[in-house]
Parts: C-alpha cells; structure tokens; sequence
C-alpha cells in the first residue's frame, strides 16, 4: 500500500464539500496521492459538522468504528478529523479517541501536509485550530473538481450569533475573499467545463462589507465570465437581502431564479429568541419584493421546530408562513442545544414527541404545497442540465431546471453534463418527470 494515500469522507454542508475539494487539492499539490475508496487508503480524513447534536452522533460512530478497525489492522493507519467538529472539540477528541492521529480546523487545511508528515514519520499527534481571521486559503486548482458540478466558497465564517447556532463559534469571524480572487477560481472551472457552480457563504448577502463591495456586484461580476454555465448561491439572510441582490438575479442570464431564503420559524416572539433581526411581516416583504423582480422564481426555506418555549400557536405561525410563501421546498429541523450558543442556557422545554410530531406536519404541509406547485409544469416544456442517471431507475437521468426543479426523464448517459428539453407529464412534490424533446 502507497504510505500517503487519502481517501476523505464529507458530512455537513456544501462548505465541506468545498473544504473537501480544496483539502484534495492542498495534499495533492505536497505528495499525497487521492484515492476513490476507503479500503485503499492509509490516511483517512474525516470532513466534519457540529450543527446539530443527531449529525455529530453519526460521526462520532464513524470515529469509534475506524478506531477499532485501526487496532484490528496494526498497520499505521493514519485517522484525521477536520472541520467543524475538530475546531468544536480540539483536543479533548483526541483524549476520547486516542487512536486519532491529527485534528484540524477549518483554519487549518493549510498545515495539514506538516501535521501528516509528522504523524506519518514519528507517530506524533498533531492540531491546528487556529481562531485567526487572516488565514488565507489558496485558489482551488480547477483540475481538483470532478465532473461539472463545483461549490466555490466566496466567504468564510459568520458574524450573525442566530441564538441557536455553533457556526460562528466554529467557523470564525466573516471575511469576503477579494472578487478577483473568485473571478479566476471560477473562470478556471468554467474553461475546465465546470457548468453548475454554488457561491457559498454562511450569508452572502453580507459579502464585501470590508472590501467596499457587496454581492450583488459579485454576481454581475462573475456573470461576464465567458461559458456556458449557471450560477447559484447559499444562503441568503432574510435581514439583508436586499433589492439589489433581485435586480442582479434577474439580468444576470448565469444566474438562477432561485432563492434559499431560510425563515426558520414564522413566529416573531421565537424569531427576537432567535436573534434573527427580523420579523415575519419583513420577511414576506421581502419574498413579495423579490418575487416581483426574478422572473420564475422558485423559494425554499430552513426551519426549526421545537425551539425553547415554542408553543402551539407559535408553531401554527409556523404553519401558517409556509402557505402564505407557498415554498417549492423545505428543510425542517427538530431543534438541539449547542453547547456555547446563547440558546443553550435556556431550558430544551418541547418535548422529543413534540418535536417529533411538529417536524411531521410541517414536513406534511411542505408536500402538499411542494405538489401543488409542481402541478403548475404539467405539460410546459424545460430547459434541464443533466446531472446523472436515476438511482431508482438506471434507464432514466435526472437533471434540473434553471429554478432548481428536479427532473427525471428516458435519455441515454451520453446526455449528462448537457442541457436538453423536457416535456413534463407527470409531477409528485419532489420531482418532475417528462419526455425529452427532440430539438
Ligand atoms: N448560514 C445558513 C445555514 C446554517 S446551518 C443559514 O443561516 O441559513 C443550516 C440550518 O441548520 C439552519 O438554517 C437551521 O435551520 C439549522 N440549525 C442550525 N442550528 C440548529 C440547531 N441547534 N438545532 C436545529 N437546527 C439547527
Ligand atoms: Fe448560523 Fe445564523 Fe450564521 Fe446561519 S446566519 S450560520 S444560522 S449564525
Ligand atoms: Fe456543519 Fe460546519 Fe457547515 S457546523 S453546517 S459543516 S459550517
């Protein structure tokens, strides 16, 4: 077995999937060799997350299960845990699991060549989790992304404290990187035929603040990159999006008519608790404005259930914002106290059934909304960039629409990574489904 073979397993957000590319990319460029599976790598990198206590439990699981097969195979296996969860946790991981070689922030990447040369040659525990705000990240080399889907983080960090959550506290400070810093790392990826990009951020909307800049002239930026390609981006804060940003989504032909806009809870008393900086009456503002503006715009939201001294009629305000919005989708998250956030000081008070029983009916209340939508493209023709064949049905692809509608259609492998037509004939709340048509 090759001694600097990798192999890194991602958990988390699209951020990880980035940091992942970007970690690929770093140990590739210092003699590292990547490699496709876990079997046959001797060092293994965990990509991790903190968000929600269910998220750390399974990777924790992960750690005890590598721990074991390292002892069983006595033949140096090298375990590294990096991301949030290193940064969360530092080095009382390592006292936990005395079989993790190295531990690495978000902060850190950079270091990581050192820290496995040393583990590798003198069997040394290394850490790098570093809080510093000047660490600069290197230009992800386009030749790192694999096929023509690519996440580009355009800040790190957040500086919002939403009560109940650990991203700040693990992530750092926000800071923008310079536009033309992104302006290369994308063109590099478009003339390598990257064709679907996502710009992340914690909260784009805050992009630019200390560089005199902001996203919306990002996005008007990046879109006279010369290609064929779409842009998106991750997330938006409802407090700062701005009519700006719509008016760039509208004339700005890369960029989607789609918006991650999360609400997280349509209740103002549990909003203010939430230190989000709005109020559900601002927010449908928003969505109204900017629905005005983005021809064929599609929303879809975050929320949680079960937040400290939620109640009923909080929760049917819940309820009642979803339809007033009408998503097209939505992610629903029971609520767990992170150690070090300001919610977690204030007593976990709905009960696990309760918390159970929310997540159900607004995860209920999104599919009939999300079906009902749906019903509104039977019959219209759509433009799809194919992203792969169905995994229920080999025979078919699945792509997606300019505003982030899946589609599953019969077509041949040889059409992915293109944009064809698609009639649609049938819809449930998830995906669409059609015949392609011959152009
Ligand atoms: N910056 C993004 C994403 C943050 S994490 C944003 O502001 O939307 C993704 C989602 O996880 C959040 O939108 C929130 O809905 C959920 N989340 C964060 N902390 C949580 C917690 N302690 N319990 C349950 N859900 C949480
Ligand atoms: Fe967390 Fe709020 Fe920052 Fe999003 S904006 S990462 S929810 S603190
Ligand atoms: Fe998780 Fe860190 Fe992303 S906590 S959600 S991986 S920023």
């Amino acid at each position: 077995m090759h001694k600097k073979t990798f192999f890194i397993k991602v958990w988390g957000c699209q951020m990880n999937l980035y940091d992942a590319d970007l970690i690929r990319d770093i140990l590739a460029s210092s003699g590292f060799m990547p490699v496709d599976n876990e079997e046959d790598a001797n060092i293994i990198l965990f990509q991790t997350c903190s968000v929600r206590e269910s998220a750390e439990r399974k990777i924790f699981n992960h750690i005890s299960l590598l721990s074991r097969r390292k002892r069983q195979l006595k033949n140096g296996l090298i375990i590294g845990i990096c991301g949030c969860m290193a940064q969360n946790y530092a080095s009382s991981l390592n006292k936990k699991y005395p079989d993790i070689d190295i531990i690495c922030g978000p902060n850190g990447y950079i270091d990581l060549p050192n820290l496995l040369e040393t583990a590798l040659s003198r069997g040394k525990f290394g850490v790098s989790t570093s809080e510093d705000k000047r660490v600069a990240y290197p230009v992800l080399n386009p030749s790192a992304i694999k096929g023509f889907q690519g996440y580009v983080a355009v800040m790190r960090g957040c500086d919002n404290f939403c009560s109940y959550c650990i991203v700040p506290h693990v992530r750092g400070r926000e800071k923008s990187r310079p536009p033309e810093e992104i302006y290369t790392e994308i063109k590099g990826l478009v003339d390598n035929g990257v064709k679907d990009i996502t710009l992340l951020g914690q909260n784009v909307n805050s992009y630019g603040k200390e560089l005199k800049t902001d996203f919306a002239s990002l996005l008007y930026l990046l879109n006279t990159i010369k290609g064929d390609f779409r842009l998106r981006f991750l997330t938006s804060h409802p407090k700062d999006a701005e009519e700006k940003l719509f008016h760039a989504m509208a004339e700005c032909d890369k960029v989607c008519s789609y918006l991650h806009l999360p609400m997280q809870s349509g209740s103002n008393v549990i909003l203010e608790k939430m230190n989000r900086k709005y109020t559900r009456e601002k927010y449908f503002e928003t969505i109204d404005l900017a629905r005005r503006i983005v021809p064929d715009l599609t929303v879809s939201s975050d929320f949680i259930v079960g937040f400290p001294g939620e109640t009923n009629d909080d929760f049917e305000k819940t309820c009642d914002a979803m339809r007033r919005v009408c998503y097209d989708s939505s992610f629903v998250f029971k609520y767990s106290p992170r150690e070090g956030t300001d919610a977690a000081r204030l007593p976990d008070d709905v009960p696990k059934e309760v918390k159970e029983e929310r997540n159900r009916v607004l995860l209920a209340l999104q599919e009939a909304i999300s079906h009902d939508n749906n019903k509104t493209y039977l019959g219209k023709n759509l433009r799809i960039l194919v992203e792969d064949k169905s995994k229920r049905n080999p025979e078919r692809l699945f792509g997606r629409t300019e505003n982030f509608k899946r589609v599953v259609f019969a077509g041949d492998a040889s059409l992915i990574g293109r944009i064809v037509e698609v009639k649609i004939n049938r819809v449930t709340a998830l995906t669409l489904f059609g015949e392609q048509i011959n152009v």
